[in-house]
């Protein structure tokens, strides 16, 4: 008899603690403990977020287990992230993963979480085709990658300097909107004119990109007006700025699509929950006649299925990890 592949996957790599059982390749639970303790900071504060997962771990993990119906000794490998993040916050995950399985007398896998944002797009159907281009966007990355098998990836560009993500909070922090400030300009952009103002796109060679410039146009404009105009014109700031942000993608995304030829692409990271980005993207395919891959609000910002997902496919590759293995707060996609 073939026996079950049952994975527990953690993932802690910022400020979501969150765990997730695969049962032969389908999630069947995907807990998230979002930490609020950040906001009154403008952005995530390392100690506070280690001490926060250290907080959450051990009922995230019991209700991912009980919420999957299974039960821990039913087990067959222990997931985790191993990096890229913040070292505190992985090395919760990754102890707590280890020490878990060694218990238990299990396998570890351990998973990179730029690799796992793009494989959440196997979770659920429809799953693009191999070749295909994956735009990763997130609050510490920004990417285009081809992906030509599971856990066969290649970085094509990146960000030189901070992530659209960041552009995204930072901006929101220069507007007085809160953390995270992604959601919130979202928001606002919805009911606003997005070429009322404009903001610079970079030029960036190849397909790399560069998201310090608008950030600073930004902050150039609204050290030019006075605050009641700032407040009065928000929505319409917010949709220009978000407007171009979007372009500046979409320009790359174009590119690497002709330089490859590949007309399958998809969108992953937590910027990919942006409204307008999915929009521009479901318009931009029609336009360039290429098939887009967008996933699930769920799946978009960081979760332990992604992380599951991948490490279902490591399994079924018999790719283990020692139990020497230590969290990487840098860890490239092509690892
Ligand atoms: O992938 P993710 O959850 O964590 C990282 O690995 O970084 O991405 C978090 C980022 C944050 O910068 C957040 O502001 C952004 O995703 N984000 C959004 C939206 N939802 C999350 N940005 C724009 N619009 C959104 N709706
Ligand atoms: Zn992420």
């Amino acid at each position: 008899m073939i026996k079950d592949t049952i994975i527990l996957a953690i993932e802690s790599s910022c400020d979501e603690t969150s765990a997730s059982v695969v049962f032969n390749g389908t999630i069947r639970s995907n807990v998230i403990a979002s930490q609020d303790i950040h906001a009154p900071h403008g952005g995530v504060v390392p100690e506070l977020a280690s001490r926060a997962h250290q907080k959450d771990i051990v009922w995230v993990v019991k209700d991912a287990i009980s919420k999957a119906k299974v039960k821990k000794e039913d087990l067959t490998a222990v997931a985790f992230t191993r990096g890229p993040g913040l070292l505190g916050s992985l090395l919760v995950g990754v102890s707590f993963a280890k020490s878990f399985a060694a218990g238990l007398r299990i396998p570890i896998i351990e998973v990179n979480h730029m690799q796992a944002h793009v494989l959440a797009h196997f979770i659920d159907e429809p799953k693009p085709p191999f070749p295909f281009l994956c735009l990763t966007v997130s609050g510490g990355h920004t990417q285009i990658i081809l992906v030509e098998d599971y856990l066969k990836m290649s970085l094509l560009g990146e960000t030189l300097d901070d992530a659209v993500g960041e552009a995204f909070d930072k901006a929101a922090k220069i507007l007085g909107l809160g953390y995270p400030g992604g959601p919130m300009i979202d928001k606002l952009a919805a009911s606003g004119d997005h070429l009322k103002y404009s903001f610079p796109i970079s030029e960036i060679p190849d397909l790399n990109f560069s998201f310090s410039g608008v950030k600073t146009a930004l902050l150039y404009f609204t050290q030019k007006y006075e605050a009641s105009f700032i407040k009065e014109n928000l929505s319409d700031i917010c949709a220009s700025y978000q407007y171009t942000l979007i372009q500046t993608l979409l320009r790359k995304l174009k590119k690497a699509i002709k330089t490859h030829g590949i007309k399958h692409v998809a969108l992953a990271g937590g910027v990919s929950a942006n409204r307008g980005l999915r929009a521009a993207l479901i318009a931009f395919s029609e336009k360039e006649r290429v098939q887009t891959y967008i996933p699930d609000f769920e799946y978009c910002t960081d979760n332990a299925a992604m992380i599951a997902i991948t490490a279902h496919y490591k399994y079924l590759n018999n790719e283990f990890a020692e139990f020497t293995v230590g969290p990487l707060s840098r860890h490239s996609v092509m690892a």
